[in-house]
Protein backbone atom coordinates (compact mmCIF):
# COMPACT_ATOMS: atom_id res chain seq x y z
CA UNK A 1 0.00 0.00 0.00
CA UNK A 2 1.43 3.83 -0.71
CA UNK A 3 1.77 5.77 1.74
CA UNK A 4 2.94 9.07 1.18
CA UNK A 5 2.02 11.11 -2.57
CA UNK A 6 4.92 11.80 -4.62
CA UNK A 7 5.17 15.24 -6.17
CA UNK A 8 4.74 13.90 -10.00
CA UNK A 9 1.18 12.38 -8.55
CA UNK A 10 0.26 15.75 -6.98
CA UNK A 11 0.79 17.06 -10.24
CA UNK A 12 -0.96 14.59 -12.39
CA UNK A 13 -4.06 15.57 -9.50
CA UNK A 14 -3.68 19.10 -9.84
CA UNK A 15 -4.13 18.91 -13.60
CA UNK A 16 -7.04 16.19 -13.17
CA UNK A 17 -8.57 18.99 -10.73
CA UNK A 18 -8.33 21.49 -13.91
CA UNK A 19 -9.49 19.43 -16.39
CA UNK A 20 -12.96 18.93 -13.83
CA UNK A 21 -13.45 22.22 -13.05
CA UNK A 22 -11.28 24.68 -15.60
CA UNK A 23 -9.96 26.23 -12.61
CA UNK A 24 -6.90 25.67 -10.30
CA UNK A 25 -7.01 24.04 -6.97
CA UNK A 26 -7.04 25.71 -3.98
CA UNK A 27 -6.15 23.58 -1.08
CA UNK A 28 -5.40 19.90 -0.58
CA UNK A 29 -7.07 17.97 2.33
CA UNK A 30 -6.33 14.35 3.34
CA UNK A 31 -8.00 11.84 6.15
CA UNK A 32 -6.75 8.27 6.71
CA UNK A 33 -8.24 5.03 6.92
CA UNK A 34 -8.53 3.01 10.33
CA UNK A 35 -8.48 -0.33 12.01
CA UNK A 36 -10.07 -1.89 15.05
CA UNK A 37 -8.31 -3.83 17.46
CA UNK A 38 -10.93 -4.69 19.04
CA UNK A 39 -14.73 -4.39 20.23
CA UNK A 40 -16.76 -4.97 16.90
CA UNK A 41 -20.06 -4.35 16.38
CA UNK A 42 -20.37 -2.92 19.57
CA UNK A 43 -20.50 0.82 18.98
CA UNK A 44 -24.05 0.92 18.49
CA UNK A 45 -24.53 -1.15 21.59
CA UNK A 46 -23.57 1.10 23.79
CA UNK A 47 -19.89 -0.36 23.93
CA UNK A 48 -15.77 0.54 24.17
CA UNK A 49 -14.31 -0.23 21.41
CA UNK A 50 -10.16 0.43 20.11
CA UNK A 51 -9.63 1.83 16.72
CA UNK A 52 -6.84 3.46 15.09
CA UNK A 53 -6.22 5.84 12.36
CA UNK A 54 -3.86 3.95 10.07
CA UNK A 55 -1.64 5.47 6.55
CA UNK A 56 -3.67 5.12 4.02
CA UNK A 57 -5.34 8.16 2.95
CA UNK A 58 -8.08 9.69 1.26
CA UNK A 59 -7.58 13.07 -0.67
CA UNK A 60 -9.43 16.24 -1.70
CA UNK A 61 -8.33 18.90 -3.48
CA UNK A 62 -10.65 22.20 -3.48
CA UNK A 63 -11.70 25.22 -4.56
CA UNK A 64 -13.98 27.65 -3.93
CA UNK A 65 -16.97 28.75 -6.16
CA UNK A 66 -19.24 32.25 -6.75
CA UNK A 67 -22.26 30.15 -6.43
CA UNK A 68 -23.88 28.06 -4.60
CA UNK A 69 -23.03 24.49 -6.37
CA UNK A 70 -21.25 21.71 -4.77
CA UNK A 71 -19.32 20.27 -7.63
CA UNK A 72 -17.79 16.70 -6.92
CA UNK A 73 -15.13 14.88 -8.95
CA UNK A 74 -13.60 11.15 -8.21
CA UNK A 75 -10.62 10.44 -9.83
CA UNK A 76 -11.24 6.83 -9.02
CA UNK A 77 -14.64 6.45 -10.67
CA UNK A 78 -13.77 9.33 -12.68
CA UNK A 79 -17.20 10.34 -12.40
CA UNK A 80 -18.99 13.49 -11.07
CA UNK A 81 -22.23 15.32 -10.48
CA UNK A 82 -22.80 18.76 -9.20
CA UNK A 83 -26.04 20.09 -7.21
CA UNK A 84 -27.58 22.93 -5.98
CA UNK A 85 -26.48 23.81 -2.04
CA UNK A 86 -30.75 24.63 -1.83
CA UNK A 87 -31.73 21.27 -3.23
CA UNK A 88 -29.66 18.72 -2.00
CA UNK A 89 -31.65 15.56 -1.71
CA UNK A 90 -30.56 11.81 -1.74
CA UNK A 91 -30.67 10.83 -5.42
CA UNK A 92 -28.89 7.04 -6.03
CA UNK A 93 -28.52 8.13 -8.96
CA UNK A 94 -25.19 10.48 -7.74
CA UNK A 95 -23.89 7.35 -6.60
CA UNK A 96 -20.65 8.24 -3.91
CA UNK A 97 -21.08 11.79 -4.66
CA UNK A 98 -24.34 11.71 -1.90
CA UNK A 99 -21.54 11.36 0.62
CA UNK A 100 -20.07 14.73 -0.40
CA UNK A 101 -23.76 15.99 -0.86
CA UNK A 102 -24.93 14.55 2.48
CA UNK A 103 -22.38 16.29 4.51
CA UNK A 104 -23.59 19.80 3.12
CA UNK A 105 -27.24 18.86 4.04
CA UNK A 106 -26.36 17.64 7.26
CA UNK A 107 -24.07 21.07 8.26
CA UNK A 108 -27.33 22.95 7.05
CA UNK A 109 -29.45 21.01 8.59
CA UNK A 110 -27.67 21.46 11.70
CA UNK A 111 -27.94 25.55 11.40
CA UNK A 112 -24.53 26.07 9.87
CA UNK A 113 -24.04 28.84 7.45
CA UNK A 114 -22.57 27.40 4.12
CA UNK A 115 -22.98 30.72 1.68
CA UNK A 116 -21.12 29.57 -1.68
CA UNK A 117 -20.25 26.72 -3.35
CA UNK A 118 -17.03 24.50 -4.15
CA UNK A 119 -15.33 22.31 -6.40
CA UNK A 120 -14.09 19.13 -4.90
CA UNK A 121 -11.76 16.57 -6.63
CA UNK A 122 -12.07 13.43 -4.32
CA UNK A 123 -8.49 10.75 -4.92
CA UNK A 124 -8.76 7.61 -2.72
CA UNK A 125 -6.28 4.75 -1.90
CA UNK A 126 -8.90 3.51 0.65
CA UNK A 127 -10.40 0.40 -1.55
CA UNK A 128 -13.92 0.53 -1.53
CA UNK A 129 -15.85 -2.13 1.26
CA UNK A 130 -12.95 -3.16 2.66
CA UNK A 131 -13.63 -2.93 6.09
CA UNK A 132 -11.49 0.10 6.22
CA UNK A 133 -13.90 2.70 6.62
CA UNK A 134 -13.73 4.49 3.35
CA UNK A 135 -17.50 6.06 3.46
CA UNK A 136 -16.68 7.17 7.31
CA UNK A 137 -13.09 8.90 5.67
CA UNK A 138 -14.90 10.61 2.97
CA UNK A 139 -17.52 12.14 5.36
CA UNK A 140 -15.30 13.27 7.73
CA UNK A 141 -12.43 14.89 5.32
CA UNK A 142 -15.62 16.33 3.34
CA UNK A 143 -17.04 17.62 7.00
CA UNK A 144 -13.56 19.04 7.64
CA UNK A 145 -13.15 20.69 4.56
CA UNK A 146 -16.64 22.48 5.22
CA UNK A 147 -15.41 23.61 8.82
CA UNK A 148 -12.26 24.63 7.67
CA UNK A 149 -13.50 26.59 4.26
CA UNK A 150 -16.11 27.87 6.20
CA UNK A 151 -14.75 28.63 9.63
CA UNK A 152 -17.51 26.96 11.47
CA UNK A 153 -15.85 26.09 14.45
CA UNK A 154 -16.86 22.53 14.98
CA UNK A 155 -14.60 20.56 16.87
CA UNK A 156 -13.06 17.09 15.77
CA UNK A 157 -15.26 15.09 17.99
CA UNK A 158 -17.99 17.16 16.65
CA UNK A 159 -17.02 16.57 12.83
CA UNK A 160 -17.04 12.90 14.04
CA UNK A 161 -20.93 13.07 15.40
CA UNK A 162 -21.93 15.16 12.32
CA UNK A 163 -20.50 12.67 9.72
CA UNK A 164 -22.25 9.94 11.48
CA UNK A 165 -25.25 12.26 11.60
CA UNK A 166 -25.29 11.81 7.72
CA UNK A 167 -24.19 8.21 7.57
CA UNK A 168 -27.23 7.49 9.59
CA UNK A 169 -29.89 9.72 7.96
CA UNK A 170 -28.56 10.98 4.61
CA UNK A 171 -26.70 7.38 3.48
CA UNK A 172 -29.15 4.91 5.31
CA UNK A 173 -26.60 2.92 7.40
CA UNK A 174 -27.26 2.67 11.35
CA UNK A 175 -23.45 2.98 11.94
CA UNK A 176 -22.09 3.49 15.12
CA UNK A 177 -20.12 6.07 16.18
CA UNK A 178 -17.25 4.23 16.20
CA UNK A 179 -15.38 4.21 12.31
CA UNK A 180 -15.75 8.48 12.11
CA UNK A 181 -14.32 9.16 15.83
CA UNK A 182 -11.68 7.12 14.93
CA UNK A 183 -10.81 8.75 11.65
CA UNK A 184 -11.57 12.59 12.76
CA UNK A 185 -9.30 12.22 16.42
CA UNK A 186 -6.88 9.73 15.12
CA UNK A 187 -3.35 10.12 16.63
CA UNK A 188 -0.14 8.77 15.70
CA UNK A 189 1.26 5.78 17.39
CA UNK A 190 -2.32 5.87 19.65
CA UNK A 191 -5.34 4.09 19.43
CA UNK A 192 -8.24 5.35 20.77
CA UNK A 193 -10.38 3.48 23.74
CA UNK A 194 -14.04 4.99 22.48
CA UNK A 195 -17.08 4.88 25.31
CA UNK A 196 -19.52 4.91 22.37
CA UNK A 197 -22.37 4.87 25.14
CA UNK A 198 -20.70 8.23 26.50
CA UNK A 199 -19.03 9.56 23.69
CA UNK A 200 -15.73 9.69 25.94
CA UNK A 201 -12.16 8.17 24.90
CA UNK A 202 -8.92 8.38 26.04
CA UNK A 203 -5.88 7.78 24.11
CA UNK A 204 -3.37 4.19 24.55
CA UNK A 205 -0.11 4.32 23.00
CA UNK A 206 0.46 1.47 20.67
CA UNK A 207 3.50 0.34 21.78
CA UNK A 208 4.32 -3.30 20.88
CA UNK A 209 8.01 -3.41 21.10
CA UNK A 210 8.65 -6.34 18.31
CA UNK A 211 5.52 -6.79 17.27
CA UNK A 212 3.28 -4.60 14.82
CA UNK A 213 -0.76 -5.39 13.64
CA UNK A 214 -0.67 -5.66 9.70
CA UNK A 215 -3.31 -5.56 7.46
CA UNK A 216 -4.66 -8.06 5.51
CA UNK A 217 -7.54 -7.75 2.73
CA UNK A 218 -9.50 -10.42 1.00
CA UNK A 219 -10.01 -9.06 -1.64
CA UNK A 220 -14.00 -9.65 -1.39
CA UNK A 221 -15.26 -6.56 -1.74
CA UNK A 222 -19.09 -5.67 -0.10
CA UNK A 223 -21.41 -2.66 0.18
CA UNK A 224 -22.26 -1.97 3.65
CA UNK A 225 -26.00 -0.36 3.20
CA UNK A 226 -26.96 -3.57 1.07
CA UNK A 227 -25.41 -6.15 3.98
CA UNK A 228 -26.43 -8.04 6.73
CA UNK A 229 -25.61 -4.67 9.04
CA UNK A 230 -28.55 -3.17 9.77
CA UNK A 231 -30.05 -6.42 10.40
CA UNK A 232 -27.39 -7.08 12.80
CA UNK A 233 -28.64 -3.67 14.55
CA UNK A 234 -32.14 -4.83 14.69
CA UNK A 235 -31.45 -8.27 15.99
CA UNK A 236 -29.66 -6.31 19.09
CA UNK A 237 -32.19 -3.89 19.35
CA UNK A 238 -34.82 -6.75 19.78
CA UNK A 239 -32.59 -8.56 22.58
CA UNK A 240 -32.38 -5.86 24.43
CA UNK A 241 -35.93 -5.27 24.77
CA UNK A 242 -36.20 -9.09 25.78
CA UNK A 243 -33.67 -8.33 28.55
CA UNK A 244 -34.93 -4.49 29.64
CA UNK A 245 -38.02 -6.65 31.36
CA UNK A 246 -35.40 -7.58 34.20
CA UNK A 247 -32.38 -5.69 33.30
CA UNK A 248 -32.91 -2.16 34.20
CA UNK A 249 -30.47 -0.79 30.89
CA UNK A 250 -30.04 1.14 28.02
CA UNK A 251 -27.57 -0.61 26.21
CA UNK A 252 -26.82 -4.14 26.29
CA UNK A 253 -22.94 -3.34 26.88
CA UNK A 254 -24.11 -3.06 30.45
CA UNK A 255 -24.60 -6.90 30.97
CA UNK A 256 -21.74 -8.38 32.01
CA UNK A 257 -20.30 -12.13 31.32
CA UNK A 258 -22.49 -13.34 34.67
CA UNK A 259 -25.70 -12.41 33.53
CA UNK A 260 -25.38 -14.63 30.35
CA UNK A 261 -27.60 -17.15 32.53
CA UNK A 262 -30.41 -14.80 33.55
CA UNK A 263 -30.11 -13.23 29.68
CA UNK A 264 -30.55 -16.10 27.62
CA UNK A 265 -33.67 -17.47 29.74
CA UNK A 266 -35.40 -13.89 29.32
CA UNK A 267 -34.42 -13.82 25.25
CA UNK A 268 -35.62 -17.82 24.28
CA UNK A 269 -34.83 -16.96 20.72
CA UNK A 270 -31.24 -18.85 20.40
CA UNK A 271 -30.46 -16.14 17.20
CA UNK A 272 -31.09 -12.97 18.86
CA UNK A 273 -29.11 -14.87 22.43
CA UNK A 274 -26.50 -15.71 19.66
CA UNK A 275 -26.17 -12.07 18.92
CA UNK A 276 -26.56 -10.74 22.12
CA UNK A 277 -23.70 -13.17 23.71
CA UNK A 278 -21.36 -11.86 21.20
CA UNK A 279 -22.04 -8.45 22.49
CA UNK A 280 -21.43 -8.74 26.10
CA UNK A 281 -18.33 -10.67 25.47
CA UNK A 282 -16.78 -8.88 22.60
CA UNK A 283 -17.52 -5.82 25.23
CA UNK A 284 -15.44 -7.70 28.12
CA UNK A 285 -12.60 -8.41 25.91
CA UNK A 286 -12.04 -5.07 24.73
CA UNK A 287 -11.18 -4.51 28.78
CA UNK A 288 -8.93 -7.41 28.74
CA UNK A 289 -7.02 -6.47 25.81
CA UNK A 290 -6.77 -2.81 27.03
CA UNK A 291 -5.28 -4.88 30.43
CA UNK A 292 -2.97 -6.49 28.33
CA UNK A 293 -1.89 -3.88 26.07
CA UNK A 294 -1.12 -2.03 28.67
CA UNK A 295 0.98 -4.57 30.46
CA UNK A 296 2.51 -5.62 27.46
CA UNK A 297 1.36 -9.00 27.46
CA UNK A 298 1.92 -10.02 23.79
CA UNK A 299 0.87 -13.40 23.90
CA UNK A 300 -2.29 -12.92 25.83
CA UNK A 301 -2.99 -9.88 23.09
CA UNK A 302 -2.99 -12.51 20.10
CA UNK A 303 -5.45 -15.49 22.14
CA UNK A 304 -8.24 -12.52 22.57
CA UNK A 305 -7.69 -11.69 19.43
CA UNK A 306 -8.22 -14.94 18.01
CA UNK A 307 -11.48 -15.28 20.36
CA UNK A 308 -13.39 -12.40 19.01
CA UNK A 309 -13.10 -13.72 15.38
CA UNK A 310 -14.56 -17.27 16.80
CA UNK A 311 -17.27 -14.75 18.04
CA UNK A 312 -18.02 -13.10 15.10
CA UNK A 313 -18.36 -16.08 13.37
CA UNK A 314 -20.72 -18.24 15.46
CA UNK A 315 -22.38 -15.92 17.41
CA UNK A 316 -22.54 -12.93 15.01
CA UNK A 317 -22.30 -14.46 11.58
CA UNK A 318 -20.52 -11.57 10.16
CA UNK A 319 -16.63 -13.61 8.99
CA UNK A 320 -17.80 -15.72 5.69
CA UNK A 321 -15.62 -18.20 3.86
CA UNK A 322 -12.79 -15.42 3.20
CA UNK A 323 -12.36 -13.78 6.24
CA UNK A 324 -12.27 -17.02 8.31
CA UNK A 325 -9.86 -18.20 5.72
CA UNK A 326 -7.12 -15.11 5.79
CA UNK A 327 -8.33 -15.40 9.86
CA UNK A 328 -6.69 -19.46 9.32
CA UNK A 329 -3.85 -18.55 6.99
CA UNK A 330 -2.52 -15.89 9.11
CA UNK A 331 -2.48 -18.53 12.28
CA UNK A 332 -1.16 -20.55 9.81
CA UNK A 333 1.96 -18.33 9.28
CA UNK A 334 2.52 -17.31 12.68
CA UNK A 335 0.72 -14.87 13.30
CA UNK A 336 0.10 -14.41 17.38
CA UNK A 337 -3.54 -13.62 16.60
CA UNK A 338 -5.96 -12.36 13.94
CA UNK A 339 -9.08 -11.03 13.65
CA UNK A 340 -11.36 -9.58 11.25
CA UNK A 341 -12.13 -5.63 11.35
CA UNK A 342 -14.47 -3.73 10.65
CA UNK A 343 -17.73 -5.05 9.60
CA UNK A 344 -17.51 -7.87 8.04
CA UNK A 345 -19.02 -10.00 5.54
CA UNK A 346 -15.74 -9.92 3.43
CA UNK A 347 -12.94 -7.05 3.49
CA UNK A 348 -9.84 -6.82 5.78
CA UNK A 349 -8.30 -8.76 8.61
CA UNK A 350 -5.38 -7.67 10.96
CA UNK A 351 -2.64 -9.69 12.43
CA UNK A 352 -0.60 -9.09 15.28
CA UNK A 353 2.98 -10.49 14.01
CA UNK A 354 6.77 -10.29 14.93
CA UNK A 355 7.87 -6.99 13.08
CA UNK A 356 11.01 -9.52 11.70
CA UNK A 357 8.69 -11.94 10.15
CA UNK A 358 6.42 -9.67 7.94
CA UNK A 359 8.05 -11.18 4.16
CA UNK A 360 7.82 -14.94 5.41
CA UNK A 361 4.71 -14.49 7.43
CA UNK A 362 3.04 -12.20 3.70
CA UNK A 363 4.12 -15.05 1.64
CA UNK A 364 2.60 -17.63 3.87
CA UNK A 365 -0.42 -15.99 3.89
CA UNK A 366 -1.07 -15.59 0.36
CA UNK A 367 -0.32 -19.12 -0.55
CA UNK A 368 -2.85 -20.58 2.26
CA UNK A 369 -5.29 -18.00 1.30
CA UNK A 370 -4.50 -18.61 -2.47
CA UNK A 371 -5.09 -22.31 -1.85
CA UNK A 372 -8.11 -22.57 0.13
CA UNK A 373 -10.24 -19.51 -2.17
CA UNK A 374 -8.46 -19.12 -5.10
CA UNK A 375 -7.86 -15.25 -4.71
CA UNK A 376 -5.04 -13.81 -4.25
CA UNK A 377 -5.22 -11.61 -1.40
CA UNK A 378 -2.83 -8.07 -0.04
CA UNK A 379 -0.58 -7.97 3.07
CA UNK A 380 0.14 -4.59 4.53
CA UNK A 381 1.78 -2.94 6.95
CA UNK A 382 0.35 0.07 8.59
CA UNK A 383 1.84 2.96 10.17
CA UNK A 384 -0.85 4.59 13.16
CA UNK A 385 -1.40 8.02 12.00
CA UNK A 386 -3.16 11.98 12.56
CA UNK A 387 -6.48 12.31 11.55
CA UNK A 388 -7.54 14.77 9.14
CA UNK A 389 -5.48 17.94 7.93
CA UNK A 390 -5.17 20.37 5.34
CA UNK A 391 -1.75 19.20 3.97
CA UNK A 392 -0.91 22.89 2.28
CA UNK A 393 -2.50 25.68 0.06
CA UNK A 394 -1.77 26.24 -3.46
C1 LIG B 1 -18.92 -0.56 10.50
C2 LIG B 1 -19.69 0.58 11.17
C3 LIG B 1 -19.18 0.84 12.59
C4 LIG B 1 -19.09 -0.45 13.41
C5 LIG B 1 -18.38 -1.55 12.62
C6 LIG B 1 -18.42 -2.89 13.33
O1 LIG B 1 -17.60 -0.21 10.27
O2 LIG B 1 -19.59 1.76 10.41
O3 LIG B 1 -19.99 1.80 13.22
O4 LIG B 1 -20.36 -0.86 13.82
O5 LIG B 1 -18.94 -1.73 11.33
O6 LIG B 1 -17.73 -2.82 14.53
Amino acid sequence: MRQVSSRKEMMDLTQEFYNAFKVAPESLYRAPARINLIGEHIDYNGGRVLPAAISCYIKALVSKRDDTIISAYSTNTKSGYSIDLNRIKYDKANGWCNYVFGVFQTLRLAGYHIPFGLNILINSEIPLGSGLSSSAALLDLVTYVANDIYNLGISLKNIAKLAQNCENSFCGLRCGIMDEASIALGLRDKCLLLDCAKYEYEYIDLDLGDYTFVVMKTNVPRSLVSSKYNDRVDECQKGLRAIQQDFNVDNLCELHEEDLLRVEKLIGDELIYRRVRHVITENERVRKFVRALRSKNIEELGRILNASHKSLKEDYEVTGEYLDAIQEAAIYAGAIGARMTGAGFGGCAIALIKKSSFEEFKEKVIDYYFKKVQLEPDVFNVDIVDGPMKVEDY
